[in-house]
């Protein structure tokens, strides 16, 4: 019996040095160590043995088990590592390796120079203020003094949409929309920026859709010269310290005396270049005094309330101030121009 076992364990462990997989490997613990297997079956058998015989037999048996059982732990241990190494590898992050940069996005040249300009009004305490761009005729025009026939309508071909309904012209009738909204009371201190629409053939200066940014003040003792002051200060912080203003007669139906304003022309500070058209002068904004119709139509006594206004051009400033030389560009969105825009 002792020869059998010895046998059996020379078979068992020549039969695992020749294991190739785990599969392979799990049959041969089965076979061997099994409960059908040989050695279950000679363990079995034990009690037909004498005595003394048992005893050594056992030991033996228990001996081959042992170097059986443990050929197939190292093996099985050798396959679960080799496992968990390769899921390591497989599972390996790369830290050094260099990122996706994710594509980024730049404030568009108009907003930006709109932002621009809110802020510097908002530190000399004005707020915000919005309207529809699909506007009534009634704010677009009547209430700014602009009645029916009135021979300045012609001035802006407007987009209508029914007889009374329209794309607004301009961002004035914000004026309108506001001082209803504050019932009479003052000060009123707002800007409007905002996008106007006029039937213009598209050119290099022209766009059928436009931007603006409005501005009106009423309260008691309002001047002209508050226009001026406001105004310089306005140009200087938006185009430097140095920055004069010359205010030109003008007119315009909602505001009298009416001005047109130029600013020394950034560009050559004044000299006269290919920008100014060699003036030394730019023309950035209209401006001027609140008709006192439009007082009155907006709630407020022309004897007692007095403001100004005005209306600039956002294109003209950001086109003056980026050097862009075609109003188009900001509305093809070419990435070429706007990636330019992306540190400003
Ligand atoms: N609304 C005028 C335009 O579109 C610009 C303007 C001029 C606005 C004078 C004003 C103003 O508020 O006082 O041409």
């Amino acid at each position: 019996m002792k020869e059998r076992l010895l046998t059996l364990k020379e078979e068992a462990l020549r039969e695992l040095a020749q294991v190739e997989n785990q599969q392979q490997l799990a049959d041969l613990r089965i076979k061997y160590l099994g409960k059908k297997g040989p050695l279950t079956e000679i363990l079995r058998g034990m009690g037909a043995l004498s005595a003394e015989e048992r005893p050594v037999i056992g030991q033996v048996a228990n001996e081959v088990r042992g170097a059986i059982e443990e050929v197939i732990e190292a093996k099985q241990a050798a396959y679960n590592e080799a496992e968990t190494n390769a899921r390591l590898a497989a599972e390996r992050i790369d830290v050094t390796l260099p990122g996706r940069p994710a594509a980024r996005g730049a404030v568009h040249p108009i907003s930006k120079v709109i932002e621009e300009i809110e802020d510097i009004f908002i530190g000399m305490g004005y707020t915000v203020a919005e309207g529809p761009e699909v506007e009534q005729d009634y704010y677009n025009f009547e209430a700014l003094n602009l009645p029916k026939n009135h021979p300045a309508r012609d001035m802006q071909d407007s987009f209508y949409i029914t007889d009374e309904i329209l794309m607004r012209t301009q961002t004035s009738p914000v004026q309108v929309r506001t001082m209803e909204k504050m019932k009479g009371h003052a000060p009123v201190k707002i800007i409007c920026p905002g996008k106007v629409y006029r039937r213009d053939d598209d050119d290099a200066t022209h766009s059928h859709m436009f931007t603006q940014i409005e501005g009106l003040v009423i309260d008691r003792n309002i001047r002209m010269s508050d226009l001026k002051g406001t105004l310089l200060q306005f140009v200087r912080e938006l185009f430097g310290s140095n920055t004069q203003i010359r205010l030109r007669p003008s007119f315009f139906p909602f505001t009298e005396p009416s001005v047109e304003v130029d600013v020394t022309c950034a560009m050559c500070g004044g000299s006269g270049c290919r920008v100014c058209k060699q003036t030394g002068w730019l023309e950035i904004l209209g401006a001027g005094m609140v008709h006192p119709r439009v007082l009155e139509m907006g709630g407020y006594d022309p004897e007692e309330y007095s403001g100004f206004a005005f209306g600039l051009g956002v294109e003209r400033v950001a086109m003056l101030k980026y050097d862009i030389e075609d109003i188009r560009h900001f509305y093809t969105n070419d990435l070429r121009f706007l990636k330019q825009f992306v540190h400003l």
